[in-house]
């Protein structure tokens, strides 16, 4: 996922990356293969690999993909002893050489990490933004668009709360050129695509067997990342850790955000009806236990 997102802002010119991966070699090679296709691209590419955070010093923005994903039969959950150490040990080295970074954390659990990586890097919580709200509307939104035979850039879907089993999809937000999927698909097909959002991780491990998806989360990963480099003030949906923002106080999830260069610059508050809003609260409530269970609240 790393390499892919590398690839997909290098390409776009408006950043230079560094890539690291702990296993020398890795990071240099995968760059050095992504700084050749340069030439046939006639791109220009600003990019490095490495496996010392001494060269991501200063850096703006740091996007963290690092961690073990799903196999077959996982949920992310279950990632979350061996992440929470593996992502604290990251985050440690992030802040010593970007004291002033904004970290856009992508490893799974994604909302108990992004909480993690807050307080172990100690940052303000606007400097800390998780990616899956981008990724889980993106899912949506294409699989509405190829119900209802249209283009997915006609389609505008929201889907706030974790990034797992209590994804949050309001039915009558996703609009189609404005109108309401309500008003375009029966019930019974509007359920059928927000449970195929809410596992569409999981088809895909259990489609791929050895890896899990890098493609569709690279491209939300890079929406993210320019918005924020480039200061855009756009809002997105993104894991942030919320301080009485919809009633819920010291858990993450998935909320409108606006972002830009100094990270989260604006939570913002949709006009919930009560129902709504107690399924939010109650989908940050299944963060707060992770975040029990690794012991750093
Ligand atoms: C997914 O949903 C990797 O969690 C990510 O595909």
């Amino acid at each position: 996922m790393g390499s892919s997102t590398a690839q997909r802002i290098v390409e776009r010119g408006y950043a230079e990356v560094v890539l690291l991966d702990i296993i020398e070699g890795l990071g240099q090679g995968k760059a050095l293969d992504i700084l050749q296709s340069a030439p046939v691209l006639n791109a220009e590419i600003r990019l490095s690999g490495t496996s010392d955070y001494k060269d991501t010093a200063d850096s703006e923005l740091v996007i963290v993909t690092a961690g073990l994903f799903r196999k077959p039969g996982m949920t992310r959950d279950q990632l979350l002893a061996a992440n929470a150490e593996i992502v604290g040990g990251v985050v440690r080295n992030i802040v010593k050489y970007s004291p002033q970074c904004v970290i856009l954390m992508v490893s799974n659990p994604l909302d108990a990490m992004t909480y993690l990586a807050v307080k172990v890097s100690k940052l303000p919580r606007q400097r800390v933004v998780g990616m899956s709200g981008v990724l889980d509307s993106a899912r949506l939104s294409a699989f509405s668009a190829a119900e209802l035979e249209v283009s997915p850039k006609d389609v505008s879907a929201w889907v706030l709360g974790a990034h797992g089993q209590n994804m949050v999809v309001i039915p009558r937000l996703p609009t189609v050129k404005g109108k309401p999927l309500t008003e375009l698909l029966p019930r019974e097909t509007i359920d059928t695509l927000v449970e195929r959002t809410i596992h569409g991780g999981r088809e895909i491990v259990d489609l791929l067997k050895t890896g899990s998806a890098f493609y569709a989360p690279s491209a939300g990963i890079a929406r993210m990342a320019e918005a924020i480099i480039l200061d855009k003030k756009e809002v997105l949906p993104c894991a942030a850790l919320l301080d009485g923002e919809y009633r819920i106080k010291d858990s993450v999830i998935g909320v409108p955000v606006k972002l830009g260069r100094g990270g989260i610059e604006e939570i913002v508050e949709l006009d919930l009806s009560a129902e709504e809003k107690q399924k939010l609260y109650d989908s940050a409530e299944g963060v707060k236990k992770l975040i029990e269970k690794m012991g750093v609240g």
